[in-house]
């Protein structure tokens, strides 16, 4: 059975450009970039979180473009051919695979959160609640066995939809409408935002870095954080490459991917903190519920007298989460749809419906991690967690370590070359740049990092 790409791939480059930027764009810039922001003590993280997203997230996001692009094929077909068939590289193409049904499992949770608190937004239920009422509200909702469960299964459901749809009239038109109005929203929240009381608590906040936080574990944050906000390691920009047309400039496309993915994270901040800030007691360490709990106080209390514009407010901040969720969670499924459809010659439909079956029942045991299941851990961590450290501070590291190895040192460099220059029709200044961050500078970065992490650096 041939592994080809069969069907049309991204009818333009925009839609390229804003597909990718729409798996990169997701909760990892709205929700889980505040939330280790905060606790990683602020700006200091976020110096090292861009250096890292220039320096590792862009080169392997490029070597992702190069693999899928020239290959067509899934990803561990790409790496058995583009390896001049090694078996060990076709397995290793699993595992970034099997990567994608995890990650999945627990987004599609907290994106299922995203959707009932739209829901809640849109029928105005925040209005004339307290701060307890919120926390209350939300541990009984996020603990209850059924509740979340619905609404993880109504955003895998859509998820499926879309990509059952296609790559042109599914994944591309959807990225068409949903990104446009998610920079909208962006720039009215920054806005409406930046005008509260105390905002400049928050901007100092985001802007004053305090060097004396950074730890290990914070560089392993930053790092992870910055893999996990480009979607790279898992290799779904590889299938999401392979739909490119020959005519895409990947380097100069993976920098806008890159551009606005920063963008779209650093704004999510000057959203939030400064929202945080401008009622006192609230923290910016709040964690996970900064979003769930915190926010719908902060519209609440902030916008008070005008009700109209605590009402849009909430609703305009919950409906961004959920499109952002959506945009990335079908680059997810499709890597998984794409695999099945190319190697096992199953319709699309049927695959996208198979693989969201799985993410289901994985998801359900993330989901339960919140509330009957709280105290079934593994390495003293609950599903939840576990998938998240698993995915975002292992998997997506190693499988970005794999991937500069193979692009950097193990495809034949004119196979490279041919791609970033688009057959030697473009004049691109910054291929050797780029081959020096592939072959000697991510990989080296992440092994020391990991190194570590394991306390080997510990006597220094
Ligand atoms: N980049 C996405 C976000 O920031 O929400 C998350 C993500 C998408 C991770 C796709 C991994 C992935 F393969």
């Amino acid at each position: 059975m041939s592994s080809e790409i069969k069907h049309n791939g991204f009818a333009s480059k925009l839609g390229a450009i804003l597909a990718a930027a729409g798996s990169a764009v997701g909760l990892g810039n709205i929700w889980r970039f505040p939330t280790e922001t905060g606790a990683n003590g602020g700006a200091a993280f976020i110096l090292i979180y861009i250096l890292f997203m220039l320096l590792l997230g862009l080169p392997v996001m490029i070597s992702e473009f190069v693999i899928g692009r020239y290959s067509q094929k899934n990803v561990s077909e790409s790496f058995y051919s583009m390896s001049g068939g090694k078996k060990a590289w076709k397995y290793m193409g699993l595992i970034p695979m099997g990567a994608a049904f995890l990650v999945l499992s627990y987004y599609a949770v907290v994106a299922g959160w995203t959707l009932y608190y739209a829901v809640l937004a849109g029928m105005n239920d925040f209005a004339g609640k307290d701060a307890v009422q919120y926390a209350a509200d939300f541990a009984a909702f996020s603990s209850d066995p059924v509740q979340p469960w619905i609404w993880m299964a109504l955003i895998l459901a859509m998820t499926c939809g879309i990509v059952a749809m296609g790559v042109q009239k599914g994944i591309e038109r959807g990225a068409k409408v949903m990104m446009p109005i998610l920079f909208i929203f962006i720039v009215v929240l920054v806005i409406c935002s930046l005008n509260l009381p105390n905002a400049s608590l928050g901007l100092s906040f985001l802007l004053k870095p305090d060097f004396s936080k950074v730890t290990g574990s914070t560089v392993l944050s930053a790092m992870g954080q910055a893999f996990f906000s480009l979607s790279v390691g898992l290799c779904c920009l590889c299938t999401y490459a392979c739909y490119f047309r020959k005519d895409v400039d990947l380097i100069k496309d993976g920098t806008s991917v890159a551009s606005i993915d920063t963008l779209v994270a650093l704004c999510s901040g000057l959203i939030i903190f400064p929202a945080v800030y401008s009622i006192p007691g609230l923290q910016p360490d709040a964690g996970p519920s900064l979003v769930f709990i915190t926010l719908p106080n902060v519209f609440q209390q902030v916008f008070g007298n005008l009700p109209v514009l605590a009402y849009s407010f909430s609703l305009m901040f919950y409906l961004l989460l959920v499109m952002a969720a959506l945009t990335s969670s079908i680059s997810m499924l499709e890597m998984g749809a794409a695999y099945f459809e190319q190697n096992f010659g199953i319709s699309r439909v049927k695959c996208a419906i198979g693989v969201t079956c799985v993410c289901l029942l994985l998801g359900t045991c993330c989901s339960l991690s919140f509330g009957v299941w709280s105290d079934v851990t593994v390495a003293g961590m609950g599903f939840f967690d576990l998938f998240d450290y698993l995915v975002a501070k292992f998997i997506m590291p190693v499988g970005s370590l794999l991937i500069t190895i193979f692009v950097g040192w193990v495809v034949d460099k004119n196979i490279v070359k041919n791609e970033i220059t688009n057959g030697g029709t473009l004049r691109q200044p910054l291929y050797p740049a780029y081959m020096v961050l592939v072959r000697y500078f991510a990989p080296i970065c992440i092994i020391l990092i990991f190194l570590n992490e394991l306390g080997l650096f510990s006597w220094l």
